[in-house]
């Protein structure tokens, strides 16, 4: 079949924008290049791949899944049902430790991605500076699984070890970053992700507080003297994830930010670290 009746035949059962998504990640085209190969012939194990994935959508299925592809921060990550999709929210708290990394810590700096999932926290970070030294780590073996199908993809060096939260952890580190389950389970869910992401990378208990309170208290055993923490929160969690960084840390300096649609998203830690524009 050629790439317009692959369009045509796409856009009768899933939303239009879904479909030249997925033709465009399996031919390896963006948009535009796809709108000049309308009259390709598409090859037959490609086209049953798009069928396959058009059908897995229209069943329920979120579009990442149904591609086995995310692209975070200009990477393309591999993700299934073993992982949470990465968020865009995500993309924002990479952003800011990159930046906090390069302006307060040297070259070498350790970084600890907590509950790694895909690893796209870590991994992207070791992407934009090769001198990191980075440690990922998740309960969840299958998570791990993929998150070094994504560490070789991208040909990074990183260890990867099993741990409930700091249970395996045996180094000190400059950051430890981290994007726990935040979700109450009194909180509303939408049903794709309720469906079909791993409910132990959603929800937390006591209110979806319970690894904030867990990390910060025992986070100083896994960090040296000068370090960053940073944290992607709920929208609605500020106030009291700052109560818990009082009871549990001293002379510590906070940085808190909202993401691009203005919801309280990040908080950043900083001990030992002279703070300036
Ligand atoms: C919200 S997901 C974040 C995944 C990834 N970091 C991201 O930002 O897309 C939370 C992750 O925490 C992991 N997790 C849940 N309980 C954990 C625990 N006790 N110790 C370590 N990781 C845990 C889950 O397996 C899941 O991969």
């Amino acid at each position: 079949m050629l790439v317009k009746e692959l369009i045509d035949e796409g856009n009768k059962l899933i939303h239009k924008d879904q479909t030249k998504l997925i033709l465009a990640t399996l031919l390896n085209l963006n948009y535009l290049e796809l709108s000049l190969h309308l009259d390709d012939v598409v090859e037959s194990e490609i086209e049953h791949k798009f069928k396959e994935a058009i059908n897995l959508i229209k069943n329920g299925k979120p579009i990442q899944y149904a591609l086995n592809n995310v692209n975070f921060y200009g990477l393309d990550f591999y993700v299934d049902e073993r992982v949470l999709i990465p968020r865009f929210e995500t993309e924002e708290l990479v952003y800011n430790v990159n930046y906090y990394l390069n302006k307060y810590f040297k070259p070498h700096a350790s970084i600890l991605d907590l509950c790694t999932g895909s690893g796209c926290i870590g991994l992207t970070l070791k992407h934009l500076n090769h001198d990191l030294n980075i440690t990922l780590s998740d309960l969840s073996p299958y998570a791990l699984e993929v998150c070094d199908i994504n560490r070789k993809r991208l040909s990074l060096d990183a260890k990867i070890i099993e741990s409930d939260l700091f249970s395996n952890i045996t180094s000190q580190f400059d950051c430890i970053v981290s994007n726990p389950p935040y979700i109450s389970v009194l909180d509303e869910v939408d049903e794709v992700v309720k469906n079909n992401e791993p409910s132990m990378a959603l929800y937390a208990k006591d209110d979806g507080l319970e690894f904030y309170e867990k990390i910060l208290a025992s986070c100083s055993n896994y960090l040296n003297d000068k370090y960053l923490i940073a944290f992607e929160i709920g929208d609605k969690e500020k106030v009291r994830v700052l109560d818990l960084i009082n009871k549990y840390l001293s002379d510590v300096k906070v940085i808190t930010k909202c993401d691009m649609a203005g919801l309280d998203r990040m908080v950043f830690i900083f001990k030992n670290v002279n703070l300036s524009e």
